[in-house]
C-alpha cells in the first residue's frame, strides 16, 4: 500500500530479480544497452558528476583477455555470458563538470583540483551508478551477474588507463539453467534502521 510502483515492476526490479550465474545464448543488443543507459543516466550523483564509464566486452578476443583476469570461480560464466561489461570510475570526471553542473561551474576547481579528492568522489558516485546500472539491466528484463572477483590492476592495464579505476565486471543476459544459488537471507528492518 505504501509503494506507488506497480507490483509487477517491484518484483522485476527487486523481489524476484536474482544474480545470475548462467545465461541463455540470446544476445544482448546495442539497442537494449542504449535503453538501459538512457534510464541509468538519470540516477543522482554528487554535483551530477556521473563518473561511471562502461566498457562493453563484445569481441571473442577481448572476452578471452578479460577471462584471464577473473578469479577462477568467475571464469566460466564470464566466458559464456552473452554480454560482459567492465564498469569503471573516471577519476578525471571533473573535466565535464562545468557542463554537467552548470549551476555551479566553480565546483571543478574548488573541490576537485586534487586527484585524491577526485578518486574519492569518483569511487562513491560511480559505485552508486553501478547499482543503478544493475537495476537498469533488470528493467530490460535481463539478469546481471556483478563480480568483484578479478585482478583489478590487470583489468585496468588490459582495458583502461591510469585515469580509470575498475569497479566491477557485470555479466548480462537472460538467465539460463540453474542460474542462481539459493536466495540468501536479508537483514530485517530492525537490524538496519535506527531512528534518532
Ligand atoms: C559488487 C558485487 C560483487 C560481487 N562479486 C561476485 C563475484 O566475484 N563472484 C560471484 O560469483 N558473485 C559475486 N557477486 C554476487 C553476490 O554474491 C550476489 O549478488 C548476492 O549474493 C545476492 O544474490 P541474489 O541477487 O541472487 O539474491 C557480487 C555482487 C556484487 C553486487
Amino acid at each position: 500500500m505504501s509503494l506507488v510502483l506497480d507490483p509487477a515492476a517491484q518484483d522485476l526490479l527487486f523481489r524476484e530479480a536474482r544474480t545470475a550465474n548462467t545465461f541463455t545464448d540470446e544476445p544482448v543488443s546495442e539497442e537494449q544497452v542504449q535503453a538501459i543507459y538512457d534510464l541509468v543516466k538519470y540516477g543522482p550523483t554528487a554535483f551530477n558528476q556521473t563518473p561511471l564509464r562502461i566498457t562493453l566486452v563484445r569481441s571473442a578476443e577481448a572476452r578471452e583477455r578479460l577471462v584471464q583476469h577473473m578469479a577462477e570461480g568467475n571464469q566460466a560464466k564470464t566466458a559464456a555470458a552473452p554480454l560482459v561489461a567492465i564498469l569503471s570510475a573516471d577519476n578525471e570526471f571533473h573535466e565535464e563538470l562545468p557542463t554537467l553542473f552548470p549551476a555551479f561551474p566553480q565546483a571543478k576547481d574548488l573541490f576537485f583540483s586534487e586527484r585524491a579528492a577526485r578518486e574519492n568522489a569518483a569511487g562513491l558516485n560511480a559505485a552508486l551508478q553501478a547499482a543503478y546500472f544493475i537495476v537498469g539491466v533488470r528493467a530490460a528484463g535481463l539478469a546481471a551477474g556483478p563480480m568483484t572477483g578479478f585482478d583489478f590492476e590487470g583489468v585496468r592495464k588490459e582495458f583502461l588507463d591510469d585515469d580509470h579505476t575498475p569497479l566491477m565486471v557485470v555479466n548480462i543476459g537472460k538467465p539460463g539453467a540453474d542460474a542462481w544459488y539459493p536466495r540468501s537471507p536479508r537483514l530485517e528492518y530492525d537490524q538496519v534502521i535506527t531512528t534518532v
